[in-house]
Order: C-alpha cells, then structure tokens, then sequence
C-alpha cells in the first residue's frame, strides 16, 4: 500500500518542531518584570500569619514585610501592593482610620520605601478594611446604600496620606464615581504631581475575592463572598460597561487601567486593551490562586504548569502587568532557568 501523505504546502506544525523554534516562535513572554506581588501586612512584631483559604500567602508584620520585599526585589520582582488587615476596634462606621498617617497601611509604606526605594509600592485606596460593615465606602442611614461623593472625600484624604508616605501609585478599587478625577486634583493641589494612579476601573462584583476577604478580615467567614457589592462593582454579565468605565478613568487622569479579575474576565481585559492606550493592569484575585493551590493540593492539576498558563493567558489578552499572589513562586522557578 502506497504511503499516505496530503498534498498540503502549509504544515504550520514546523514551527513546533523543538523547544527553540517554539521560542523564537513564541507571540508573548512572561518574567518577573510583568508581576506585582500583593502583600497583606498587620500589627505586631515578628508574626508571620498563615491565610488559611490562600496556601502560602501570610499576613505579615512589618519586620517580616521587609524580609519579604528584599526576597522580592532580589527576584527581580518590581512592584508589591499592599493591603492592611486593621484591627477591628480600630473599624468604624467612617472609617477614619483610613486616613490616618499613622494607620498599619502608612506605617508600612514608609518602612518599605525607606528600605527598598526601587521598588515601586502600591497602596490600595478603598475604605472595606477601615469600616465596620466591610464595605468599601460610607453607608447611608438606612444601610441599604453607599454613598458616592461623601466616600470620595475620605478616598482623597486618604490618596494624601498613601502619597505623603511615599506610595509610587495609589489604587483606588472601591469602584465609585468620580473618584480618580477626585484623588488626581487632591494630589495636584498637594504637590503630588508625580504620584500616579492605577484605577481598578473594570471591577467586577465577583465570587473571587472570598480568600481576600479572609485574609483582611473584611469578610465572613472562611471562604465565603461575604457583603453584596453589587451597587458598586460591576455586573459580570457586562462587557460595555467595562469599556465605558475605563474610559471614564483615563478622562479623569488615571495612568493605570485595571481588570479584575483576570482569568475569567480575559474578554474584557483584551477589549479594554484596544478601547485606551494607557498600561493596563490585570489582577488575578485570590479566589483564582486558591483553586489553583487547591486543585493542586489534590494532586489533580499541576500547580508550575497551570500556574505558568494562567499567567501568560493574562499576558496574551492584553495585560501588560500582572497582580498575582503567584509572583513570588514564579520569580523563583524563572530565576532557575
Ligand atoms: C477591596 C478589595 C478587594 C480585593 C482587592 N481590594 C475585595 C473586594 O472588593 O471585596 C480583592 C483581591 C483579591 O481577591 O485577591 N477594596
């Protein structure tokens, strides 16, 4: 019998004949350069504190948040984003805590920058850890509604605050209206000119954030969504939306345009890419990491395989950087290349 062959010219396999055409090949790349590590700091000393829903992610003091940056910047990681757990008699209906300069949050900033003045710092800027009900602004009387303009006052003090202290970007991810064109003027007016702004636009109220919430106290219970954020955050049924928001920000000055999450939002991350030309930063939230980590565990998934693709998937839709909790651990396997 004669030896089956097709009459075809393009066999696009030739490509994927070995290791080093696949990466002459290769449309996009990841290294550390690309990843933003999210940290969560807390009161005390010496306390390293395991997050039960996030397997190896801890809520760290800040002697231990130092020790934890220099790992960092020695792999080649150039950016942390920090959020506070605050203690809970410090939690109020105002939040006033937020604001204040010496709060956990500002402590850190100041001792990170002192130490690691190359790496770039990135304070979160929304009220859920400060407040007594979780959410991320102030309530109205009734509780049924937060309110929008009374929130971005206390969103702007505390911009401030994050860029007196030292902060490279502020991060607003509490989704109200007006914020950025708000914290922009407040910084101008200040003399923070410099002080740039990543704007978590396309926020999504979503199921993901559960281990979050854990790990800053903002929550209920292990795992669990928690508070309905659904008044402020985005719809995930919605993609125009996302569009409209980014939009909004770039016109109010942000210099960042955020997507989150990341892994199952990649749609809106690659529309948002061709809709501004600003950097757009995707975060890969922690609901994502601990189903990997969880998976994993399991030994049904291979956590460095899936890892790896879950991150350059983000790369590929448009993100040009990347929040992940798995910044560290892929740092770590890069540097041994
Ligand atoms: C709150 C905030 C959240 C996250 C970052 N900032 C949670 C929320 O909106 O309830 C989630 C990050 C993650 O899940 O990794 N301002």
């Amino acid at each position: 019998m004669e030896k089956f062959k097709l009459d075809i010219k393009s066999r696009p396999r030739r490509l994927r004949r070995s290791a080093q055409i696949l990466g002459l090949c290769a449309e996009t790349r990841l290294a550390p350069a690309d990843l933003i590590m999210p940290l969560f700091v807390a009161e005390g000393k010496n306390k390293s504190e395991k997050i039960e829903s996030m397997p190896g992610q801890f809520r760290l003091s800040i002697d231990n948040l130092l020790k934890k940056c220099e790992r960092l910047s020695g792999l080649g990681v150039p950016a942390v984003a920090l959020f506070p757990q605050v203690n809970p008699k410090l939690k109020s209906e105002d939040a006033g805590e937020a604001v204040n300069p010496d709060s956990v949050q500002n402590k850190a900033i100041r001792a990170v920058k002192k130490r690691f003045p190359n790496l770039c710092v990135i304070a979160d800027i929304a009220l859920d850890p400060y407040t007594s009900h979780g959410h991320d602004g102030i309530l109205n009387k009734k509780g049924d509604w937060i309110l929008n303009d009374e929130t971005v006052e206390v969103l702007a003090a505390m911009s401030l605050v994050a860029a007196r202290s030292g902060a490279d970007f502020v991060a607003p991810s509490d989704m109200m209206d007006g914020r950025v064109g708000a914290i922009r003027e407040a910084l101008d007016d200040c003399g923070f000119t410099d002080t740039a702004i990543m704007a978590y636009s396309a926020k999504y109220a979503s199921a993901f954030y559960g281990p979050f919430r854990e790990a800053v106290g903002s929550g209920r219970g292990r795992g669990g969504a928690g508070i309905d954020k659904s008044g402020y955050q985005l719809n995930p049924a919605n993609s125009r939306e996302a569009v409209k928001e980014a939009l909004l920000d770039a016109s109010e000055g942000a210099d960042v345009i955020m997507v989150k999450p990341a892994g199952h939002y990649l749609d809106i991350i690659s529309e948002v890419r061709s809709s501004v030309d600003l950097p757009i930063a995707a975060y890969q939230v922690s609901g994502e990491y601990a189903m990997v980590c969880a998976a994993a565990e399991r030994g049904w998934i291979d956590f460095k395989k899936i890892r790896d693709e879950s991150l350059i998937s983000i790369k590929r839709a448009g993100g040009d950087m990347i929040l992940t909790y798995f910044a560290e651990s892929f740092a770590e396997d890069f540097s041994k290349k």
